[in-house]
């Protein structure tokens, strides 16, 4: 607090008053008969008055000043004078001690300590992982943890990587409604040139495949999808009209599965393999690693996969392009964000670490002792547990179907990993409601796929770029409600 604090009798002129808190450089003066305070007259109180007109010289104080002042006693903690300042909207609160004014708490005063509390000492209570906080409305989809059901724009999303194709769940999110016919055509007509990586991309691609001494394929891909929006002048979605914007999103999604597989590939010392233009989405994936025609089925279940990937409300990833986009920068600063965030382990980099973790155990015998012995460590299992889901999350559900349906290798084992993984983080987690994510049955079907498992979470990339793209044009499109 500032002590002692400013003071003005109730007789004194508006004109002296101020003239003492201009003196002392300060917001308000606290009014006192005696040492008791009666009332505060604050910069708010000014402005009344001077919009009234009235003479400085010839109005007294008490005319003006608020009344009864709310007041707090010395030994209160700081956060408690914060939440009175800020819940009344308050910038100044007497401290009395008894009936006597000792001191003035000012938002000055507690904004200087702010800066100095210790992080731990949070001033204001913010949920865990901003549960329940609306930061923006959305149509794009959204996920029902306690239900187990997520949607695209309405439409149950695992129903949609059941029966549409990947084109058309991109036209869903796009365009707001599933593609007639006609419109299935001309947007794979659309798509089919924007998956040929930019000349000046392509020129310099070898370098950003091996600038690193391992290979990361997602540090490789958020430089290369930098360089497509600076090769393709892509400019500040403030400036842009929905049209324009969406060109750019078209682009960055249409070219990532390109720019994935030829960096892979380039890495390796091998050439990047052209798209094939007559293969459907999941096909022409897999094509661009080998440059052979996969299976179907195989293509068929990496697709899927890539579906129950595209979307899932505000995550991670999503909430950092929409960040991004609400400052107004353009579409590929948005992307590269969201790469950025859906790079930690603990949102896009399970996968591979979900199959490691098969590995690891070895054999069924074996599950039970190894993840007693890692939760016991404080270590987190792989593909299990999820921020919103607190039942069966319902793309883990598809995906063990989809390992079943291919006769995935590994699917057998990973269905024993995955009962006694649930029971011991039952019996040693209570109450956490902890299930097999989407990470944990994606590992096995794309292994069984023949992807690489430096691949996964950038096949996992390469679907949601579609949903933060989505979430980007939505965003962009509502200006006023930015928060820049
Ligand atoms: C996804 C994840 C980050 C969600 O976390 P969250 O809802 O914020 O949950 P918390 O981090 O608060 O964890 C709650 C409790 O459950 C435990 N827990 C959560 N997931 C766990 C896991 N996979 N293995 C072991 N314990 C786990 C935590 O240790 C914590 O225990 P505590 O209360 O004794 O401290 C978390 O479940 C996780 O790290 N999973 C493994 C990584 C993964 O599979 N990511 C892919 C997500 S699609």
């Amino acid at each position: 607090m500032s002590s002692p604090a400013v003071t003005a009798t109730p007789s004194e002129t508006i004109a002296e008053a101020t003239g003492r808190m201009r003196e002392h450089k300060v917001g308000s003066v606290v009014v006192v008969d005696g040492a008791r305070p009666i009332g505060i007259l604050t910069e708010r109180d000014l402005v009344r008055f001077a919009a009234s007109g009235a003479d400085a010289s010839a109005t007294k104080v008490s005319e003006w000043m608020t009344d009864d002042p709310d007041c707090v006693a010395p030994d209160v903690e700081v956060t408690e004078a914060w939440r009175s300042l800020a819940e009344r909207g308050y910038r100044h609160i007497p401290v009395v001690r008894g009936d006597a004014l000792v001191g003035i708490v000012s938002m000055r005063d507690l904004v200087r300590i702010a800066q100095i509390r210790p992080v731990d000492q949070a001033l204001t209570d913010v949920p865990k992982g901003l549960a329940g906080v609306v930061v923006a409305e959305t149509s794009v989809g959204d996920v029902r943890g306690q239900e187990g059901f997520y949607h695209y724009r309405q439409y149950n999303a695992v129903e949609l990587a059941e029966k549409r194709s990947l084109e058309d769940v991109w036209h869903l999110l796009f365009e707001g409604e599933l593609p007639t016919p006609e419109q299935r055509k001309a947007f794979v007509e659309e798509i089919r040139p924007l998956r040929e990586i930019p000349t000046s991309v392509r020129d310099v691609l070898p370098a950003v495949a091996t600038a690193g001494e391992r290979f990361i394929p997602l540090d490789a891909l958020r430089t290369a999808v930098s360089l497509v929006g600076y090769a393709g002048d892509f400019r500040p979605s403030l400036d842009l009209d929905h049209a324009a914007l969406r060109a750019d999103a078209m682009q960055v999604c249409a070219v990532i599965p390109t720019l994935v597989m030829a960096l892979y590939r380039l890495n390796r010392g091998e050439a990047p393999i052209e798209p094939h233009p007559d293969l459907p989405y999941g096909a022409n994936y897999l094509y661009m690693l080998t440059g052979e025609v996969p299976d179907p089925e195989k293509a068929r279940a990496v697709e899927q996969y890539q579906i129950t990937t595209i979307d899932h409300g505000f995550n991670a990833s999503t909430f950092t392009a929409r960040v991004v986009t609400s400052t107004g920068a353009d579409l590929a600063a948005a992307v590269v964000g969201g790469i950025g965030a859906l790079s930690g382990p603990l949102h896009g980099g399970a996968p591979s670490r979900a199959l490691e973790l098969l590995d690891h155990i070895g054999t069924a015998d074996n599950a039970r002792p190894f993840i007693e012995n890692a939760v016991r460590n404080g270590e987190r299992i792989m593909g299990f547990g999820h921020r919103v889901y607190k039942t069966d999350d319902p793309r883990s559900l598809l995906l063990r179907s989809v390992a079943e349906r291919i006769r995935a290798g590994k699917v057998d084992f990973a269905k024993q990993v995955e009962q006694t993984v649930v029971q011991v983080l039952a019996e040693l987690k209570p109450g956490r409601d902890l299930y097999a994510n989407v990470e944990f049955y994606a590992g096995v079907v794309m292994d069984h796929c023949g992807l690489p498992p430096e691949l996964f979470t950038p096949t996992f990339a390469s679907s949601r770029v579609i949903g933060w793209c989505a979430n980007i044009l939505e965003q962009a499109a509502r200006r006023s409600g930015r928060w820049a």
